[in-house]
């Protein structure tokens, strides 16, 4: 049976940019049934939903809600991640630019189950487009008693602000981006205390994702239980958007139910370029470790991906075919995290540096074996240890790149190969 579109159903309806024409879709109609919940009923559907986060860690969404001490004499927020800096992540785009209300539906009703009157949704400075067209809806929800001092005539006051960030990864970090929102360096905190306790502006907070948010209404409205009649089991549950980019004939975001194969994903995108071979897929953005053609039929989800020794993250699905050098994919992730890292951390701050120098000499042909061993002994020592994640990310592409490529790479060094032919990625003009 074909899948029904959940997350971009209204995709190509520019009617529900506005108010109006989202609300004839039934939009908004999640939101008037919250708000004739009680908000721990709210909460119970989306703990029972199995709804995990969609920006990375995968933490239970519900749960997290529950964290938040409801008799708290501070104000509580909403914080909506819409940073999406990870290199090949483009999901949350396409859901902020195609359906804004979608996201501000599930914002008010994140509001109403944690009892906050408030959201911030930081958004990445590149987004222009997005931020405007969020602004824009913000605007029209206001003037339609959607936003405001009484959501839906409901005398529950709920207000969303649009916060630009300025471009940097580690203002996605949920801490980090608390920082930035309140007007200093986006630099990690430390955790604990967790920001659901002290959060934004010292008050309790949720930070969710975009794509987590744009699931509440829906599971609302249909309930737990059918969303999770989605998925293979209950610890991956509902629809999922993937970034597919790379190697394959149509690059772009696909909703499918969570835990679809990659030889399925792939079969939707058209196959990969010019049916050449596969050699590596990183499956959930550039923190996730590769996989190889071998693992063509793992289900991408949080679990299996994770049983593979990689994640789904993100679910950006980076392909690459068998003309790709894997050192130069891998150094160009490096150099990522070398630029991004905050530096307050030894390990990270000197570890993705040291990374990014041994893989550039590799690739450039002054390597030699010895940097390959070298290159391994400085992996284990960056993350783990470290204030934030991304410490832990820098190491998933160059610790896989040596498990599944180490000895291809040990042959190269050994002939004489490197640097690899520098090869164009696709053909001019033949991707549309
Ligand atoms: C370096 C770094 C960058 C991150 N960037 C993002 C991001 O752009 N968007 C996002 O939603 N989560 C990002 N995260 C994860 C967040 O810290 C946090 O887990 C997430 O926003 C929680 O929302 P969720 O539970 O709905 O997934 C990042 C984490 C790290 C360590
Ligand atoms: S792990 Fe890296 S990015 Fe995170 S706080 Fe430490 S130095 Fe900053």
């Amino acid at each position: 049976m074909a899948f029904e579109k959940v997350l971009t159903r209204n995709v190509g309806n520019p009617a529900v940019l506005r108010t109006r024409g989202y609300r004839d879709t039934g939009g908004y109609d999640a939101l008037s049934k919250a708000l004739r919940m009680a908000p721990e009923e709210v909460i119970e559907e989306v703990k029972r939903s199995g709804l995990r986060g969609r920006g990375g860690a995968g933490f239970p969404c519900g749960m997290k809600w529950s964290f938040v001490p409801r008799q708290s004499p501070q104000p509580k927020y909403i914080v909506c991640n819409a940073d999406e800096s990870e290199p090949g992540t483009f999901k949350d785009r396409l859901l902020m630019e195609f359906d804004p209300h979608q996201l501000l539906e599930g914002c008010v009703i994140a509001g109403w189950a944690v009892g906050a009157n408030t959201t911030y949704i930081y958004i990445r400075g590149e987004y222009t487009k997005a931020a405007s067209v969020l602004e824009e809806a913000v605007r029209d929800a206001y003037a339609s008693g959607i936003l405001g001092d009484s959501v839906l005539g409901t005398g529950f006051r709920h207000d969303i602000h649009v916060h630009r960030g300025a471009g940097a990864y580690i203002c996605g970090e949920e801490t980090g981006l608390l920082e930035s929102l309140e007007g200093r360096l986006g630099q990690p905190r430390v955790k604990p205390p967790f920001p659901a306790v002290v959060g934004a502006f010292g008050c309790p907070t949720v930070i969710n994702n975009v794509e987590t948010l744009c699931c509440v209404p829906h599971i609302v409205q249909r309930g737990a239980d059918w969303f999770k009649g989605i998925g293979p089991d209950e610890r991956n549950t509902g629809p999922k958007l993937y970034a597919v980019s790379g190697h394959v004939e149509r690059p772009g975001t696909y909703e499918h139910p969570i835990g679809i194969t990659f030889q399925e994903l792939l079969d939707g995108c058209g196959g990969m370029y010019q049916g050449r071979a596969l050699k590596a897929v990183i499956p959930g953005g550039a923190s996730a470790p590769m996989l190889g053609p071998e693992d063509r039929e793992i289900p991408l989800d949080f679990d299996r991906l994770a049983r593979a020794g990689s994640m789904l993250g993100s679910a950006a699905v980076i392909v690459m075919d068998e003309t790709t050098c894997v050192v130069r994919a891998t150094l160009r992730l490096a150099r990522f995290f070398a630029h991004e890292s905050c530096g307050q951390c030894t390990p990270c701050r000197e570890g993705t540096n040291w990374m990014a120098k041994i893989l550039a000499r590799i690739e450039s042909g002054k390597g030699t074996e010895a940097d390959l061993d070298l290159l391994a002994s400085v992996v284990p020592n960056v993350g783990g240890i470290s204030l934030c994640a991304l410490g832990d990310a820098s190491q998933g592409p160059v610790k896989s790149m040596i498990a599944k490529f180490g000895e291809e790479i040990r042959d190269n060094l050994r002939h004489g190969r490197y640097p690899l032919p520098r090869r164009r990625i696709f053909e001019l003009g033949a991707v549309a």
